[in-house]
């Protein structure tokens, strides 16, 4: 695992864009993998930039976001899918029939599930996977588990999860209380993982997760054993690590 240190949240932001950038520009067709959260949005605004000024060009790719929450249309303001609209796929030259986020208005987990991973499979897997990091160490909505969950799958999100993802609503009584994600047997099988993480807030988190022992009680720390993962932390979320 290649742990890459930013000076700040716009450096992170810079160098996860430009990772992106290049794996389309080598592979215009590749499939990607996107992540919702704060973290990333500043990573979406320097490929807009970059799309703008004509460094990129998304026409031919194809992309599978991690997750979206159970019971909002894609309409919804908080919904993972006008998420993305409005950060990337509204300002870039993507077709848009090729983006995909599950369908977090169908009730059936068993129906959207299986579809989602069958269209990963059929879309030849995914290239370059992003990934932002929870602060209980959950990647998608992969909460900690006592297993590692395989496919993508309905999952009850925990309540710290709700919490943080509150500010985000009117009241935390407002955040669904499941959501639809990639697992992380999908996620382990992207040919590439790209990790950002920002803040202080996350130090002690990143440690755990990078430095720590794998196990499912902190998602994330599976991705040491990725054959191709890059994590890009500012300084801040770094603060905890110890040097190699
Ligand atoms: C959400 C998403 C995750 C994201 C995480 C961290 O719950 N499902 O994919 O990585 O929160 O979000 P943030 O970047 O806002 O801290």
């Amino acid at each position: 695992m290649n742990i890459v240190i930013a000076e700040d949240y716009d450096q992170m932001s810079r160098i996860a864009a430009d990772t992106i950038a290049e794996c389309v520009r080598a592979l215009p067709d590749c499939v990607l993998g996107l992540a919702t959260g704060s973290t990333p949005i500043g990573t979406y605004a320097c490929l807009v930039d970059d799309c703008a000024a004509g460094k990129v060009d998304f026409s031919d790719i194809t992309t599978f976001n991690l997750d979206e929450y159970v019971g909002l249309t894609p309409d919804h303001d908080q919904s993972y899918r006008y998420f993305m609209n409005e950060h990337l796929f509204d300002h870039v030259n993507i077709d848009k029939a090729r983006t995909h986020v599950p369908d977090g208005s169908d009730p059936d987990a068993e129906a959207v599930c299986s579809a989602y991973d069958e269209a990963i499979f059929d879309a030849g897997g995914i290239d370059l996977q992003l990934l932002g990091l929870g602060h209980n160490g959950h990647i998608g909505f992969n909460e900690p588990a006592d297993a590692f969950p395989v496919g993508t799958h309905i999952v009850d999100l925990t309540e710290r999860t709700i919490q943080a993802n509150s500010r985000l609503f009117d009241d935390a009584s407002q955040v669904p209380r499941q959501a639809y994600t990639m697992g992380i047997g999908t996620i382990m099988g992207a040919r590439a993982v790209l990790v950002v993480v920002s803040g202080e807030d996350k130090a002690a988190t990143v440690k755990a997760a990078f430095q720590g022992p794998v196990r499912p009680e902190v998602p994330a720390s599976v991705l040491q054993l990725h054959p191709n993962c890059t994590v890009v932390c500012d300084k801040a979320a770094a603060s905890q690590l110890t040097q190699a």
